[in-house]
C-alpha cells in the first residue's frame, strides 16, 4: 500500500498519542484477555507471539510486560512496515526483561517470515489496511491451528458515541478554515475516501474472519475518554494527518488539527470526547 515514509514523516509520530494512559488500558484489556487464551497450555514450551502493525511498539512492549509477569517463555515478533517506527520500538524495548525480534512488513511478507505461531496481535491499525480480508487470510496462515488472533480498532462503523460526531466535524471545519486563513496556498485533495476512513462493522470484521479460517470469535466495544491534549496528538501523527486533511503538507495540517481541536473543544464546552473501541478476540480452527 501506499506508506510512503520519508524524512518529513518521520517528524510526526505516533509516540506521544501512544503514551496517553487511557491508550495503554485499552491496549492491556486486549493483551490480557488474549493472553489469558494461553493458560490451558504447557508452560514448558516457549510461546511465539507476532505483533502485526507494532508500530512504535506500545502493544508489544505490553506483551512483553504480561509475559514476563506470568514467567513465561516467549519468542516475541514486532512487523510494520514502517522503518522508522521500528527503530523506535527497538529502542522501547531497551532493558526490557524479555527481548524482541523486529522485522519490516506488512502482513502480505508475514507467512515468509513466520510460521507456527500461538498469538497474533493486530491493534490500531486494521482500518489502514484496504484489503482486511486478505489481511486476515494471511493471519490464519501463519498461526496454529487454536492460535488467537487479537484485534482493535478505534475506526470502524459504531466507534462513534451518541452526539459526538459534532466535535469531530466541528474540529476539521475548524481546521480547514485555520489552514485558508494562515495558510491560503494550501488545498485539500479531493481524493476518493482515505483508506483509513473506509470503516467496518463489527458484523462485517466478524464475518471476514468467519470466513479465513477463524471459528469463534468474540468482540468486545469498550467506551474510553480521549482529553483534548491526546486528540492533539493524534493529529500530530502522520496518518492521520493524511486521512484528516488529504493532501496537505504534514506541518501544516498538524498545526490545523492542533488549533482547531481546542478551538473546537471550547466551543462545545469539552475537555474530553467520548469514543467507542472495538476489540476482537478469534480462535483459529
Ligand atoms: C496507529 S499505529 C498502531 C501501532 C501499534 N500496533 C499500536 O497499537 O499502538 C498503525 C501502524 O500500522 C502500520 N500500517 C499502516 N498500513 C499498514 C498495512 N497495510 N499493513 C500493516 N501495517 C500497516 C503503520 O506503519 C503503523 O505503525
Amino acid at each position: 500500500m501506499g506508506l510512503t515514509e520519508t524524512e518529513e514523516t518521520n517528524k510526526f509520530t505516533f509516540e506521544a498519542f501512544a503514551a496517553h494512559p487511557f491508550y495503554t488500558e485499552v491496549n492491556r484489556t486486549l493483551v490480557q484477555q488474549a493472553l489469558a487464551h494461553l493458560s490451558s497450555r504447557s508452560a514448558e514450551n516457549p510461546i511465539t507471539i507476532v505483533d502485526m502493525a507494532c508500530g512504535t511498539g506500545a502493544v508489544t512492549r505490553l506483551i512483553a510486560e504480561e509475559m514476563a509477569h506470568q514467567g513465561r517463555q516467549i519468542h516475541l515478533i514486532g512487523v510494520d512496515p514502517s522503518a522508522e517506527a521500528l527503530r523506535r520500538a527497538q529502542k522501547g524495548m531497551e532493558g526490557m526483561c524479555v527481548k524482541a525480534e523486529f522485522i519490516q512488513g506488512d502482513a502480505d511478507d508475514l507467512p515468509s517470515i513466520v510460521h507456527n505461531v500461538d498469538m497474533a496481535f493486530f491493534c490500531n491499525a486494521i482500518h489502514l489496511v484496504p484489503d482486511k480480508h486478505s489481511a486476515f487470510q494471511r493471519m490464519a496462515s501463519i498461526l496454529v491451528s487454536g492460535g488467537i488472533f487479537a484485534c482493535n480498532s478505534a475506526f470502524y462503523e459504531g466507534t462513534y458515541v451518541l452526539g459526538t460526531e459534532r466535535f469531530y466535524r466541528l474540529w476539521t471545519r475548524r481546521a480547514v478554515s485555520w489552514l485558508r486563513k494562515e495558510h491560503p496556498d494550501v488545498h485539500l485533495s479531493r481524493e476518493t475516501k482515505a483508506v483509513a476512513m473506509q470503516w467496518l462493522t463489527p458484523e462485517e470484521y466478524v464475518a471476514s474472519l468467519k470466513e479465513t479460517g477463524f471459528n469463534q470469535v468474540e468482540t468486545t466495544n469498550q467506551d474510553v475518554l480521549i482529553s483534548l491534549d491526546a486528540w492533539r496528538d493524534l493529529g500530530q501523527y502522520w496518518l492521520f494527518i493524511e486521512g484528516a486533511l488529504p493532501g496537505v503538507p504534514l506541518a501544516q495540517g498538524a498545526s490545523a488539527l492542533e488549533n482547531a481541536v481546542y478551538q473546537a473543544g471550547q466551543e462545545l464546552g469539552l475537555t474530553e470526547v467520548a469514543r467507542t473501541w472495538l476489540q476482537i478476540i478469534a480462535t483459529k480452527a
